[in-house]
């Protein structure tokens, strides 16, 4: 399996002076969340959340491979708004964790909050405990379960 070079990976936050990286961040959402995942309802997926939100990308040698969103819930609450994303060719290779991470780093420095939460679907639970947060409860969101989890940064 091959190793990522750290160096040349960077996490990057959406301006809107940067309308080039913007599509190709809601291009790979559409790709990942309404292709991908067979979900029809293209208004379900660009929302009213989008809007206070952070929005990141990930970039690999100047290459668009992923996507995050930040969204501030209260003082002491960020959630991961459940739009960690990766290209398909790029899985399995850690630029996911590399993402997560990377957003927890930041929280930790603006020090606005203490706890990050996040929603995840039953197959990437193991992923976000790998990353050290922990399930809290089970809830239907649409009918599909999600599991909240946290951590404390
Ligand atoms: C979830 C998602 C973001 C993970 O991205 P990723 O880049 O594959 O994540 P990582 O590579 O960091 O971790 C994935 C696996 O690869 C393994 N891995 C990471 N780096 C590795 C390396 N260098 N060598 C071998 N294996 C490695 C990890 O152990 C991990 O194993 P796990 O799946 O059993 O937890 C990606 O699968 C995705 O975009 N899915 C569709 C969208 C989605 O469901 N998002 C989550 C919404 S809650």
């Amino acid at each position: 399996m091959e190793l990522i070079q750290q160096d040349s990976l960077s996490l990057k936050q959406i301006r809107l002076y940067n309308p080039l990286l913007l599509s190709k961040y809601l291009n790979i959402r559409y790709k990942v969340f309404i292709c991908e995942m067979n979900r029809r309802i293209i208004f379900g997926e660009f929302h009213f959340n989008d809007l206070p939100a952070r929005h990141y990308v990930l970039q690999l040698n100047n290459k668009v491979i992923g996507t995050a969103r930040l969204i501030y819930e209260d003082k002491n609450i960020v959630r991961i708004g459940s739009r960690v994303a990766i290209l398909e060719n790029y899985r399995n290779k850690g630029y996911g964790g590399f993402i997560v991470n990377r957003l927890l780093e930041i929280i930790k420095d603006e020090n606005l909050a203490s706890v990050v939460s996040l929603f995840s679907e039953d197959n990437r639970i193991d992923f976000y405990k790998r990353l050290g947060f922990v399930a809290r409860e089970k809830i239907f969101t649409f009918s599909v379960p999600v599991t909240y989890m946290v951590i404390n940064v």
